[in-house]
């Protein structure tokens, strides 16, 4: 175990307590894995954003028997009153906040000397660690889009060792998480961090995908003017249908007051855009690396700290500000997605790793089985005491028949 401070412990348990209120799915899975205990001195190795719902996945797969051991996704998203609590609850933890990127990598090291049977992965560090090592389990699980793609190239290279399974692209996980969590905690993290008022500002947003589209949404709603910035011509399109403004990036940087990254990808916001940029401007970043807004030239460039997680950098006498660093915003100067949509995305880490274990699988990136988003929406639905309609044998017949309807 390494952690900051184990006398943080009680308020990160009034942080997980408090979370696990708002998580029906969690607490209804737990239940069933304390009394089948599927993971029975099974050892579970960790790389996530270590905030109070990834501690109550911890929790749960506990409940179900497993040893766990875990380290953080992200320099900044680790929160270490909830590391404390977790060695509390008899956890291992090797993770502190703002560490850096040899200590990261040590930390990893740490998880993979455990010799993990399963990987809960975010962002694919610990799983390609783990191919650079040789280690073998018997599979993992992959919870965000950068992951996958990174996966996927290993598939392709058919260098892939173990079983994947891609929580990313279950139904329960991107079209909330990605999209109404990322929305959420996004404009969460600019607000918190920054004071002002997103009410008429031009938001720019690089990215129409799942987060992209979230962020969009919700930043319209809290009466933005929203411009988004596309490579992809189809997603461009979609965004102008959703009636924003579409434009280039060099355009929009002479307009934006805000600029947020979400594509992915790298090198988004480089210099030649802050040359053409307002003074004043805010840029943060909702991709999963801190690669998408060019942080190395904003740091050769003139420096203060403004104010907690806020950079002001002075290019030729404008002031450019960067949040958590150019590191996920919602999680570096928030808490991350909303609870109850980690909920869902944990629920099925929860059941995917339980299917890792009792299936034999080879090594391939697999979708996540449809019965475990259904089983997760069905708990969802439940708990929110909505109830829906179901069909008929007669309707059953008609959409499974190709003749004319009559
Ligand atoms: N909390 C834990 N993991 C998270 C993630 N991948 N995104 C947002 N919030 C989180």
């Amino acid at each position: 175990m390494k952690i900051k401070d184990i006398n943080l412990a009680e308020e990160g348990e009034k942080k997980i307590k408090w979370a696990s209120n708002f998580m029906p799915i969690l607490n209804s899975i737990k239940k069933d894995f304390e009394n089948r205990k599927p993971f029975k001195n099974i050892k579970i190795g960790m790389c996530l954003h270590i905030e109070a719902k990834t501690a109550f996945l911890a929790e749960t797969l506990k409940a179900g028997g497993a040893v766990i051991r875990i380290t953080g996704s992200n320099p900044l998203s680790t929160q270490d009153d909830i590391c404390a609590a977790l060695v509390k609850k008899g956890i291992d933890v090797y993770a502190w906040h703002g560490l850096n990127e040899k200590e990261y990598y040590e930390n990893i090291e740490k998880v993979m000397e455990f010799l993990p049977e399963i990987i809960i992965d975010d962002g694919a560090d610990i799983i390609a660690y783990a191919h650079k090592k040789k280690v073998q389990p018997k599979g993992g699980c992959e919870e965000t889009t950068t992951g996958v793609i990174r996966l996927k190239a290993l598939e392709r290279e058919k260098k892939l060792k173990f079983p994947i399974i891609n929580v990313n692209d279950a139904y329960c996980k991107h079209l909330f998480d990605n999209r109404h969590g990322t929305g959420q905690s996004t404009l969460d993290g600019i607000m918190r961090t920054t004071n002002i008022i997103l009410a008429g500002k031009n938001v720019v947003i690089a990215g129409y995908g799942w987060v992209g589209r979230g962020i969009a949404l919700r930043a319209r709603g809290m009466g933005a003017n929203v411009v988004i910035t596309e490579v992809d011509k189809i997603k461009a399109l979609e965004a102008y249908m959703d009636g924003f403004k579409v434009m280039t990036m060099e355009n929009a940087a002479k307009i934006g007051d805000i600029f947020v990254t979400a594509t992915g990808c790298r090198d988004v916001v480089t210099e030649k855009h802050f040359r053409l940029m307002k003074d004043n401007v805010i840029l943060c970043n909702s991709g999963h690396f801190n690669i998408e807004i060019d942080v190395e030239t904003l740091e050769k460039l003139p420096k203060r700290d403004a104010r907690k997680n806020i950079t002001e950098y002075n290019f030729n006498g404008k002031r450019i500000y960067l949040l958590g660093e150019g590191r996920l915003v919602n999680l570096a100067c928030a808490d991350g997605h909303a609870i109850e949509i980690m909920d869902m995305s944990f629920g099925i880490q929860a059941l995917s790793a339980e299917y890792i274990l009792t299936n034999d699988l080879i090594p391939k990136v697999y979708n996540v089985p449809k019965e475990i988003d259904y089983k997760v929406a069905r708990i969802k639905i439940d708990s929110l005491g909505i109830t829906i309609d179901q069909l008929t044998e007669a309707q059953k017949k008609y959409l499974e028949s190709w003749e004319e309807g009559t």
